[in-house]
């Protein structure tokens, strides 16, 4: 059926013959078909704008992720001196920003690691037990594995980010966050 045809275009939605109608409805006819036709080059033209809108937004994820390629590196920062950290020492920081709370620990081999202080669990800060190899978080008694940063009892299930470190000429630094755990920094 054409729906642009003058002969088919005034059709009541029930479908009954206009002599069957209310008053109100021959006073107010209703063009079913018209109202529910969309046109293919109607149709075509929204599939066509969404497809766009859908590339426009791929491609700006996509120029995001360069941009921040080209930009977003790791800040670095001087930590601490080697010297300053006997083994057992440790040494509070922020990073990569000042709302970023980090505790620095020298191991009992003499090795360095860094952990983002906020527990996995609810964010308590965490407390470095180098005696016992650990990280306790004293606000539901979790416990985090000191080398590793992995989680070793309680309720954290996440290891805490580690803060990879470098010695540059006698200095600890941090050159980034890692979620999955790094290697330490071995002091020579
Ligand atoms: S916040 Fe650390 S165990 Fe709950």
């Amino acid at each position: 059926m054409r729906v642009d045809d003058p002969e088919t275009v005034s059709a009541a939605p029930d479908g009954r013959p206009a002599e069957a109608q209310p008053r109100w409805r021959r006073d107010f006819p209703v063009d079913g078909p018209a109202d529910e036709f969309r046109s293919r080059r109607e149709f075509t033209g929204l599939l066509l704008l969404t497809s766009l809108a859908f590339a426009a937004g791929q491609l700006w994820i996509v120029g995001l992720r360069a941009f921040k390629g080209a930009h977003g590196s790791s800040p670095v920062l001087d930590v601490a001196g080697v010297d300053e950290l006997p083994p057992g020492g440790m040494k509070v920081f922020e990073y990569p920003t000042k709302a970023d709370p980090c505790v620095l620990v020298r191991l009992a081999d003499g090795s360095f690691v860094a952990y983002d202080r906020r527990c996995t669990h609810l964010s308590c800060p965490v407390i470095p037990r180098p005696a016992a190899g650990r990280l306790d978080c004293p606000c539901h008694n979790g416990h985090f594995d000191l080398a590793t940063g992995a989680p070793l009892a309680g309720p954290p299930r996440r290891p805490l980010p580690r803060v990879t470190l470098e010695i540059r000429r006698g200095r600890i630094v941090a050159t980034g966050l890692s979620v999955e755990g790094g290697r330490r920094a071995e002091a020579s």
